[in-house]
């Protein structure tokens, strides 16, 4: 039998994750020593190898099938387009993809004036703004601490996500509008799938018992 890798999210996810793992009987002691170097992990009796990435590098590594499976929140799927299966909302990780400003950003963003807008989504912005909304605005792109964009006056609002709220109320922000919910979702290689279906399905119907409190 073949190991199958399991590609997870750096960060606060990882917690989570291998918390409802172990609940579903997927357990890797070795990945909770936070002071280790190390950068793959295996379950020898359960067959499977973990490994932990930055967020947006989960997805590729399940599109090429270097990871059999991927955990990834919505809002990286979404960004990273790639081709792969969303299989199972992990119920975990749960926010929203919002755009937030001053309020006073919101009459300009109603009366659909030009306006600059941060984000480190720039996939999701335009999909919103030029598909949904039908919205002509300039995206700039950022690689964190978005929130202060909008208060240095390098754009007018922000995309980002929003989890308790408490960035933007402690910076003077507020949600605008609400582009969709987020969550951790797993996401499946196109040709694992089929070739180890088995295998995959039961470890989806494992977990999808835990989430579900069976
Ligand atoms: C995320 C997000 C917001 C914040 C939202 O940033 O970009 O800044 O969390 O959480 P809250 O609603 O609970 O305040 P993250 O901490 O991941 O770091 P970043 O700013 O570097 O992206």
């Amino acid at each position: 039998m073949r190991y199958l890798t399991i590609a997870l999210t750096k960060g606060r996810l990882a917690d989570k994750t291998l918390d409802l793992f172990e609940k579903a009987g997927i357990t890797c002691e070795e990945m909770r020593d936070k002071d280790t170097r190390k950068l793959i992990f295996v379950n020898e009796d359960l067959k499977l190898r973990f490994f932990l990435s930055k967020g947006p590098d989960v997805p590729t590594y399940v599109e090429y099938g270097a990871a059999d499976i991927g955990i990834s929140g919505r809002d990286i799927i979404m960004e990273e387009g790639r081709k792969l299966y969303e299989v199972l909302d992990l119920g975990i990780g749960k926010c929203r993809m919002c755009v937030c400003g001053p309020k006073e950003a919101e009459e300009r963003l109603k009366h659909h004036e030009m306006i600059r807008v941060a984000t480190k989504y720039p996939n999701i912005a335009k999909d919103y703004f030029y598909n949904k909304k039908h919205q002509t605005v300039d995206i700039i792109k950022l690689n964190g601490s978005i929130e202060l964009a909008p208060i240095v006056g390098l754009s007018e609002v922000i995309v980002d996500i929003v989890e308790t709220g408490s960035t933007l109320r402690e910076n003077g922000l507020t949600v605008l509008e609400e582009i969709c919910p987020l969550s951790a979702r797993m996401v499946v290689n196109q040709v694992s799938m089929k070739m180890e279906n088995e295998r995959i399905s039961k470890l989806i119907d494992d977990l999808r018992k835990v989430i579900q409190g069976d």
